[in-house]
């Protein structure tokens, strides 16, 4: 159970949301939705007890599973296996064992009766944290969140951020927590794993908090919502599921409208009024108190009307280039001993649409990099045709600066870019003001996506190469990237399980990996996207 009292959050020195009292009981299974940077992990992160509130307080009660939205959290020794056991430190109770089996073994008289209760307890321990059966279970937990058999024993130093997520999430299952808090859970998971998780969540007994993009996961997991408002700085609670939230939410949404409405007709009145006050001496006071009233009211709708906008994007025209500006031959990728792909060809022709399919660890995110030139092929070779201009949206955003700021990783993104074409785009993308002095590393998840995808706007790049593209943007910015992306007249060769992603491209090929294979696109391929 996680209660909170008067919860109070803030970004920095603004204010994202207080006065908040909600509580998470066992069987509550509550979807945080709002906009990008409306705070949903900043909430998630404080009920887990990982940072402390502006204000109020939170209790809790029973363990808690608590699985960050940023990949690059969480200890990095060990082997991925013993990482997911240490949730229920059954390497600790299997290390008492063996010292109390040794004991048995040595002694005798009152020690062994002591050394066989001590036996007892532990073995129920041990019993109780799942006993024998429990690496088994954990493998299956993984093996289920598409972690391949071949990556439990490696050191997870050397893994990659997608298969390091997995195995938190695999952990924090294996776990056994009363509570669980799940931030963008389905990023770096494929159709097969979304579909196991949502399996598992739907019959999840103890309280549950997720956080996700995927709106599919979202309406058929959660029985409550919490939606924070970043307008009012409110958390509203829906006790309703997904659909009936969505049209409840609708009506007060119109009704806050007409009140809005009502709200500036008011104001309208109040300045008039004032207005025609002030002329006269004995007025002049009230008359002030009633302008200054209308001005408040107009601001406050001002604040709303400005939030509620999203990026209108167009991505720019495509430097000329060739007839096929990129192409990869015999390409291929090991690590280690474990293959990822060999013998991939494609080519890409100038304005042609290519997505990748592939279950996961088919190496999509590996080909992508390959092709982008941040990694080297084993085999083959990677040739630029004529004018080959790159954009490459990265799906951990590793392209990014952290330590930098918007502005400054705007401004390297682009040889000639200068800040006021920078300080531009950026306000497309919803980066106004100070907002751009920002380091990268203080952003939300989709914060940290619309400026990636703005330094890919700036570059009048031909062809694309696009890595879950979609991934923690919230649904109206969504929109409004599928939008450019359908309009937008370069090559674009992405990977994505998002369904509605891959419509909006209206690809014409495929490459299936880890093959290579490469067809005409048929809609049957959707079916390999996500299946339902
Ligand atoms: N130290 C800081 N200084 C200034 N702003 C900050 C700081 N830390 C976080 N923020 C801002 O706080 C806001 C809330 O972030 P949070 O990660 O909670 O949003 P979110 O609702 O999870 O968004 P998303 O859907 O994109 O993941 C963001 O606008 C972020 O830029
Ligand atoms: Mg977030």
């Amino acid at each position: 159970m996680i209660a909170t009292t008067a919860l109070e959050l803030r970004a920095g020195a603004r204010l994202l949301v207080s006065g908040v009292n909600v509580r998470i009981n066992n069987g509550d299974r509550i979807g945080f939705v709002g906009r990008n940077g409306a705070g949903k992990s900043t909430l998630a992160k404080v009920l887990a007890g990982e940072t402390l509130p502006a204000g109020g307080g939170v209790q809790r009660t029973g363990k808690i599973g608590y699985l960050p939205q940023d990949p690059r959290t969480g200890e990095d020794q060990g082997t991925a296996l013993d990482r997911i056991l240490s949730a229920r430190d059954l390497d600790q109770i299997a290390a008492r064992m063996t010292q109390v089996e040794h004991e048995m073994a040595t002694t005798e008289g009152a020690e062994l009766e002591k050394a066989l209760d001590r036996y007892t307890r532990v073995d129920a321990e041990f019993t109780a944290a799942g006993g024998y059966g429990a690496t088994s279970e954990a493998e299956a937990i993984a093996t289920s969140l598409g972690v391949s058999e071949a990556v439990f024993n490696n050191q997870l130093d050397t893994l990659s951020g997608g298969q390091r997520r997995r195995i938190e999430l695999a952990r924090i299952l294996f776990s056994g927590a009363e509570t669980l808090l799940l931030d963008e859970p389905t990023n770096h998971l494929d159709a097969d794993s979304i579909m196991w998780l949502r399996n598992y969540l739907m019959n999840y007994s103890g309280g549950l908090v997720i956080i996700s993009h995927d709106v599919n996961l979202i309406e058929t997991v959660v029985n409550k919502v919490f939606y924070i408002d970043g307008n009012r700085n409110v958390i509203d609670v829906y006790n309703l599921g997904w659909k009936q939230y969505l049209l409840q939410r609708e009506q007060d949404e119109h009704r806050r409208k007409k009140e809005r409405a009502n709200a500036e007709k008011k104001a309208e009145i109040l300045q008039k009024q004032g207005e025609k006050m002030r002329a006269k001496a004995s007025k002049a006071t009230a008359a002030q108190g009633m302008l200054r009233r209308a001005e408040k009211l107009r601001s406050s709708l001002e604040d709303v009307r400005v939030k509620d906008k999203v990026a209108k994007l167009r991505f720019p025209t495509p430097a000329p280039c060739g007839k096929t500006p990129l192409s990869g031959e015999e390409l291929s990728k090991n690590y280690g001993s474990l293959e990822i792909f060999t013998d991939v060809s494609c080519v890409i022709d100038k304005g042609s649409r290519v997505v990748i399919l592939g279950l996961n660890g088919a190496g999509k995110t590996t080909l992508l990099k390959i092709l982008a030139n941040q990694l080297e092929s084993d085999t083959g070779k990677v040739e630029h045709g004529h004018g080959l201009k790159l954009g490459y949206y990265a799906q951990e955003h590793e392209m990014l600066d952290f330590e930098r700021t918007i502005l400054e990783n705007m401004m390297s993104s682009k040889d000639d870019l200068r800040e006021p074409e920078a300080r531009n785009v950026l306000g497309s993308f919803l980066f106004v003001g100070d907002d751009v002095h920002k380091p990268v590393k203080v952003l939300s998840g989709g914060e940290r996506t619309r400026l990636a995808l703005a330094t890919l706007v700036v570059s009048a790049a031909n062809v694309l190469l696009l890595d879950e593209p979609t991934n923690n943007l919230d649904p109206a910015s969504r929109e409004e990237i599928l939008g450019a992306l359908a309009e937008y007249q370069g090559a674009v060769i992405m990977v994505s399980h998002d369904e509605g992603a891959v419509q909006a491209l209206k690809p014409e090929r495929v490459i299936l990996l880890p093959d290579g294979d490469e067809d005409i696109w048929k809609d049957e391929y959707f079916d390999l996207i996500s299946i339902d």
